[in-house]
């Protein structure tokens, strides 16, 4: 790859001066680029040198003039290329004519990405016309893409700066360092952000380890311990933590198949769920249940909640079980008691059917705003008569109720449970669930949340192990008056808190 040739056409010569300064000065004297700033006045063809001349049609300000542009860039879209700039002869890179692109900054342009930049570093010249004004007329981009010349109109950013040198000067740094040999780590380049894996650059840290009150011990434990997947890991989770919160735009483009499971449980708590079938991944509520959501709550629990029972069950006695349980009732009595812990999830935008696969609880498009999942905490706490909350299973024996840090008495809780609409399952729905579960258990003192759920529902208590759950033992569950066997798991929230 020879040098790439960057001419910058402008009626501010000095402005482009920096080009000698920094990677791109330095880069000049290595021979990987070649910069040429051209004076446009030099075409023009009058005593005052004009460039310019006022709208036709009328409006305010001047526009620049084809006929003076049009001889520059003749000139210096015919410059030799691929060797020392003004020497002349030197061939372009070998196999097949050079790549010349003639760069039209403009505010009204595309706009200049990452990819952008990646694709314009594989050119051999590239000729900035820098305008002024208000434009360069509109005849000129014509001309040059008619006359076969690749032709780009850019801009750098949704807001009008004075002129096209500044957006130019982005531009090249941007191109620039993408050459080889231009950065001398050209590892810098793979993880950054923009990068090809669609997320911003997670934020980096350097020496002293604790600064004013800031101590990387505490806050990023993982980054000093040695083990690079774990690095790896906190800096992926914090690159979509970051994205999630600057660049939602970014988060949507993400393409589902390049993110894994660690991948999808951070979308998750970022507010992001990824259907089966999903394009990308789609915005995801998480929030306290309100009053006026307890019959589309009842509905979802009595849809859901055969799910969750083992096949020997009968239609019946899982209905008989949902009748008695999950009423508006019992629901509406949760939502206004403040020892549950009620919550929801919806899609603020709905689906499309096309992006979900078809499940056995049904096809169809998810409405915007609609349920599509909800788990309940229910506190072990009893009120002034002394009853606990109604539908809160008795406690097994195998859960032990750990104290507090500070010795107070510790506090169980049932979580019961997670369950979510079959078309989202594996959308990371339930994982955003049980996350927001278990820290409003851990801000409500819970040393031990516990749980039973069916002992044949593997994928369940996988997911459950995952967030810190731990199998203690076993109970019999009735379910529509038959036996169930139910694996319990426990966690302590209050150790469990900030936990990944
Ligand atoms: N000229 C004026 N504003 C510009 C922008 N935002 N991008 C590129 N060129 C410009």
């Amino acid at each position: 790859m020879g040098a790439l040739r960057l001419d910058v056409v402008t009626i501010f010569p000095d402005y482009l001066k920096v080009l000698d300064l920094s990677l791109i000065g330095r880069a000049a004297g290595d021979g990987l680029i070649t910069p040429v700033v051209h004076d446009l006045r030099e075409w023009a063809d009058d005593r005052r040198r004009t460039v310019d001349g006022p709208p036709v049609g009328g409006g305010a300000g001047m526009v620049m003039r084809p006929d003076v542009w049009g001889r520059a860039l003749d000139r210096v879209l015919a410059a030799p290329i691929g060797g020392a700039a003004t020497s002349g002869g030197t061939a372009p890179r070998t196999g097949g004519a050079a790549r010349r692109v003639l760069v039209m900054p403009a505010p009204s342009g595309d706009l200049f990405t990452q990819r952008t930049a990646e694709d314009l570093a594989g050119a051999d010249q590239i000729v900035f016309a820098c305008g002024r004004y208000e434009g360069i007329d509109a005849r000129v981009a014509e001309h040059y893409r008619d006359a076969g010349v690749e032709v780009r109109e850019l801009s750098i950013g949704d807001y009008v700066l004075g002129g096209g040198e500044a957006a130019a000067l982005v531009m090249i740094e941007a191109i620039a360092r993408l050459r080889p040999g231009v950065l001398g780590n050209p590892e810098s380049v793979i993880e950054e952000s923009h990068g090809e894996d669609g997320l911003l650059e997670y934020p980096v840290y350097t020496r002293p380890v604790a600064w004013r009150g800031l101590d990387l011990a505490v806050r990023e434990p993982a980054l000093l311990s040695g083990d690079h997947a774990r690095v790896a890991r906190v800096r992926r989770d914090a690159a979509i933590a970051r994205t999630a919160g600057r660049r939602p735009d970014m988060i949507r483009r993400l393409s589902p198949d390049r993110l894994d499971a660690d991948d999808r449980a951070a979308l998750a708590r970022h507010g992001w769920a990824i259907p089966a079938g999903a394009r990308g991944p789609v915005e995801l509520l998480v929030r306290s249940a309100r009053p006026d959501d307890v019959d589309a709550l009842a509905d979802l629990a009595a849809r859901t909640f055969p799910d969750a029972c083992p096949p020997a069950l009968t239609p019946e006695q899982v209905a008989s079980h949902t009748a008695l349980n999950f009423t508006p009732e019992r629901l509406s009595a949760w939502q206004a008691d403040p020892r549950a812990i009620l919550t929801v999830a919806e899609l603020p935008d709905g689906l499309p059917a096309v992006w979900l696969v078809e499940t056995a609880g049904g096809a169809g498009a998810v409405a915007p705003r609609e349920l599509v999942g909800y788990s309940a905490v229910l506190l072990e706490i009893a009120d002034r008569r002394g009853a606990l909350l109604s539908g809160l299973d008795s406690r097994p024996d195998a859960v032990e109720v750990p104290t507090r840090a500070d010795g107070a008495t510790g506090l169980a809780a049932e979580l019961s449970k997670v369950y979510v609409d079959a078309r989202l399952r594996s959308s990371g729905v339930a994982a955003a669930l049980l996350d927001h579960a278990v820290r409003a258990a851990a801000a409500a003192g819970v040393t031990a949340l516990w749980l039973g759920t069916h002992d044949g529902n593997r994928r369940a208590q996988r997911a459950y192990r995952r967030r810190g759950f731990r199998a203690v033992g076993s109970r019999d569950y009735d379910v529509g008056g038959r036996r169930c066997r139910d694996v319990v798991m426990s966690l302590n929230p209050q150790e469990a808190r900030g936990a990944r």
